[in-house]
């Protein structure tokens, strides 16, 4: 079975990306926007937080847990050439990450002839301190932005936008939006989270695709974007 993309326009499709991409036609889509798992490495119960001690959500995830790099590299991978599929010949993809996983994120990509045109520091105003004192407090993420190889030239830029914005005044999410599609372009994220992507997106005319394997994630998208969602 194959969708209609008209079917999945503006919806949130519950299940693993690796299987519900196989069943997108291809090259629909203008821009993909990937946040994948960090891979962190964490032990159970070590990262809390120096003043309430309480503890970092998120990061011992189900989804954060791999057996090592080997399985992680290759999820990213199977990912990645799903996704390239997809794309329009002349979309491109964002890739965000931390110094956890983006160099293993980067080399993947050129490996599979994505050809990467920028990388754009994303500086946090309120980042986790250091509060052990052994390194520097790790303030910024990292999006890799690229296209299907290097062969592309007609991708979207619009350099009045990308001008126009002064660091830390718009959120990262909209500021890739606004410079890299236009409006009525169809956006994907594979590993949507809480729908920041499909938010952003409607909120400055786009649609969007969301894939979401955690139940409870696509729980929150269908309240976050109720009024934005075809069905
Ligand atoms: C780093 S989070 C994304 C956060 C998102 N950018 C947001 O705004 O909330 C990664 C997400 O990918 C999802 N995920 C991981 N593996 C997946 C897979 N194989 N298929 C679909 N979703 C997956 C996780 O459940 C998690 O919600």
């Amino acid at each position: 079975m194959r969708y209609l993309i008209e079917d999945i326009k503006n919806t949130v499709i519950q299940g693993d990306a690796l299987e519900v991409l196989k069943k997108i036609p291809p090259e629909v889509f203008d821009m993909v926007f990937i946040d994948p798992p960090y891979f962190l490495q964490l032990k159970r119960k070590r990262l809390k937080r120096w003043n309430s001690k309480t503890l970092v959500k998120g990061v011992f995830e189900e989804w954060d847990r791999f057996s090592s790099f080997e399985e992680y590299d290759g999820f990213i991978e199977s990912l990645l050439l799903e996704v390239k599929r997809v794309m329009k010949p002349n979309a491109t993809l964002w890739v965000m990450g931390t110094y956890h996983n983006i160099f293993r994120v980067g080399k993947i990509m050129q490996d599979l002839d994505f050809w990467i045109l920028n990388d754009v520091i994303w500086v946090k105003t309120n980042p986790m301190p250091n509060w052990l004192g052994v390194r520097f407090t790790n303030a910024t993420e990292t999006l890799i932005w690229a296209v299907k190889d290097k062969s592309v030239k007609n991708y979207t830029f619009n350099k009045e936008y990308a001008k126009s914005f002064g660091i830390g005044k718009i959120g990262a999410n909209v500021w890739m939006v606004l410079t890299s599609t236009k409006e009525g372009d169809l956006i994907l994220d594979p590993l949507a989270g809480t729908g920041t992507t499909g938010y952003a997106a409607k909120m400055l005319g786009r649609d969007f695709v969301l894939i979401e394997k955690n139940p409870q994630y696509v729980q929150l998208i269908r309240e976050r974007l109720f009024p934005f969602l075809d069905r």
